[in-house]
């Protein structure tokens, strides 16, 4: 079946929903393809907020916003991606206040605001509120908000299609393949432009705050035909999943006073970070966590989470602000904040790396301004460079909204300009190779089993805390089942809902996406933010200030080839950082 549209946005969370939206405001006909339904995307799991400098609770100014994304970046964030949030977020969140999302309000009825990991006023003196939020359910009501303002306007949903190809030639999107989930059926999407914003590949580690969707399907796609992803060695770790489980407990929760301690019930962020204390950073936090934990402090039968301490709070704020996690606690542990500790240990939370854009969307081909005629992408699978080295809290929604809406604004205004690219020969080839190609291994291996090799193994070789000899070895080990995965064999031959094949075919984008970092990281011989390398402890800016694009070697299976792209500097160094540290 074949299907055309001005403009397709893949993915129906927040950066696709406002991408959709702007374009539909823009003239031209929209169609929004998503693996789920709509409202069930994975931006609903964001709870704590969506950072602006509104001042609505103390003073607050953009630049001080746009310092702290720098810094929290550790200097890797381009600081022009920086500005232009820093700037637009403040006008997108009384946008979003006036589409009518239910934000929880001051005592004077403005939209309220907390502090939050690494937001601070005056460039570093001291924390600030700067998270404006919904109870901890900000994404929830963002997606819930977004979604209603797509069906005003006339956006068309393709629910439970999963693209499977983008199709590109001559150095021009020209569509994508979908695969219909209801019926099995393989659609043909022909378009002038596409938006990717189809989120993250959490789902390549054991313990991730990530939904099962997350996979990576995009960022595979496009590296699979040789095209380069960015930064892919910064993977941020939250400090506070439910312990075993990975789901989130928001760092709103430590913005409200909720404080983590260790076996014998010492706040040890005041070893760690002595002045903001359990507000550092969330890089800084999930080390500290696992420092505790590796030096025998941890909790529960494994010794493997700390707890996470809210019983000297009210009732009423625990089962207020915080009711999300209060009610998670209670549904999956089985413990009740609001007299027990709670176990958390970090989790696998968000790729600050993807495929790179420009200020606009428009995807880049390499790393000196190169890019794909009509294609876009935005929220967590771009990397806009805004998050550097390691992303702030909160910073996540504004991301998918900022940039959702200028990649929606320009993809619409490509659209309108140009005629409709002709489809390449035969569209379908390529996925219908790929599925005849998992239809027909030898069935010798099982996939369950590859996939938790896999997650366990980038756990432990690639997680917070990294060395040279590990990531050798993960890279051995991934090459094993790539090659092992040749040999499954997707043995379900239904049409309709087949789970199996989806399942398999996910593994297969997710092995590329840890195949991609886990050649960047070893290829970064320094630490910054999220990247922390025991055998190369400090920062070197003399010869790793810049962007890691990493290729995939399309001659030979399982190389990845390295090229750099330069850092956007608008004037925040390290020299400008103030005396007086706040951690
Ligand atoms: O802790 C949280 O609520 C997560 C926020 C984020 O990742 O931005």
């Amino acid at each position: 079946m074949q299907h055309r549209y001005d403009v397709l946005v893949i993915g129906a969370g927040g950066a696709g929903l406002m991408a959709a939206l702007y374009a539909a405001k823009g003239n031209v006909s929209v169609a929004c393809i998503s693996k789920l339904y709509p409202t069930r995307s994975h931006t609903g799991a964001a709870q704590g907020g969506i950072g602006a400098a509104l001042g609505n609770v103390a003073e607050d100014h953009w630049e001080w916003h746009m310092f702290d994304t720098v810094k929290g970046g550790d200097y890797l964030t381009d600081q022009d991606a920086a500005e232009v949030f820093s700037k637009d977020i403040i006008d997108a969140v009384y946008e979003l206040e006036h589409m009518g999302l239910p934000f929880s309000r001051t005592p004077e009825g403005k939209i309220a605001q907390r502090k939050f990991g690494g937001h601070t006023r005056e460039f570093g003196k001291a924390a600030v509120e700067r998270s404006c939020y919904a109870k901890d359910r900000t994404g929830h009501m963002i997606l819930q908000t977004l979604y209603q303002q797509n069906v005003k306007e006339g956006t068309k949903f393709f629910n439970e299609f999963h693209v499977t190809d983008l199709l590109i030639e001559d150095g021009r999107c020209r569509g994508v393949v979908a695969y219909e989930l209801a019926t099995g059926e393989i659609h043909t999407f022909h378009a002038k432009a596409v938006i990717l914003a189809a989120g993250g590949y959490g789902r390549i580690f054991k313990i991730t705050s990530n939904a099962l969707t997350l996979t990576g399907d995009l960022m595979s796609i496009y590296y699979r035909k040789g095209l380069p992803l960015e930064d892919m060695e910064f993977y941020q770790f939250h400090p506070t999943g439910l312990a075993k489980l990975g789901i989130l407990v928001t760092e709103g929760i430590r913005g409200e006073g909720g404080i983590l301690r260790n076996d014998s019930g010492e706040r040890f962020m005041e070893r760690y970070a002595p002045t903001i204390k359990d507000l550092a950073p969330r890089d800084i936090v999930s080390r500290s966590i696992i420092s505790e934990i590796r030096e025998g402090r941890g909790v529960g039968r494994d010794k493997d989470a700390v707890n996470i301490d809210l019983t000297h709070l009210p009732r009423e704020v625990i089962e207020g602000k915080l009711a999300e996690i209060t009610d998670l606690a209670r549904t999956y542990l089985g413990m009740d904040p609001v007299k027990d500790l709670v176990p958390v240990q970090p989790t696998a939370h968000y790729a600050m790396g993807g495929i790179p854009t420009d200020l606009n969307g428009l995807c880049l081909s390499d790393g000196n301004g190169g890019s794909i005629e009509g294609l876009y992408a935005a929220g967590e699978q771009a990397c806009v460079s805004l998050h550097g080295a390691n992303r702030l809290g909160t910073n996540s929604l504004g991301d998918l909204v900022v940039f959702g809406r200028r990649a929606g604004i320009y993809a619409a205004q490509y659209a309108r300009q140009v005629e409709f690219p002709d489809l390449p020969d035969d569209p379908q080839r390529d996925t219908k190779d790929m599925f005849d190609g998992l239809r027909s291994g030898s069935g010798k291996e099982n996939p369950a089993l590859i996939r938790k090799e896999m997650q366990e193994s980038m756990m432990n070789n690639v997680g917070i805390f990294r060395n040279g000899p590990d990531m050798e070895k993960q890279v051995e080990i991934l090459k094993e089942l790539k090659s092992r995965y040749q040999d499954v064999n997707v043995g379900d031959p239904s049409l309709r809902y087949n789970s199996e094949l989806i399942e398999v075919m996910e593994l297969g984008f997710m092995l590329d996406c840890a195949e991609a970092m886990t050649a960047s990281a070893l290829n970064r011989t320094e630490s910054r933010g999220a990247h922390d390398r025991a055998d190369y402890h400090t920062r070197d800016d003399v010869n790793w200030l810049k962007h890691t694009m990493a290729y995939k070697d399309l001659d030979r299976p399982g190389n990845v080839l390295i090229g750099y792209k330069d850092v956007a500097l608008k004037g925040f160094t390290r020299a400008f950082e103030p005396k007086a540290r706040v951690y």
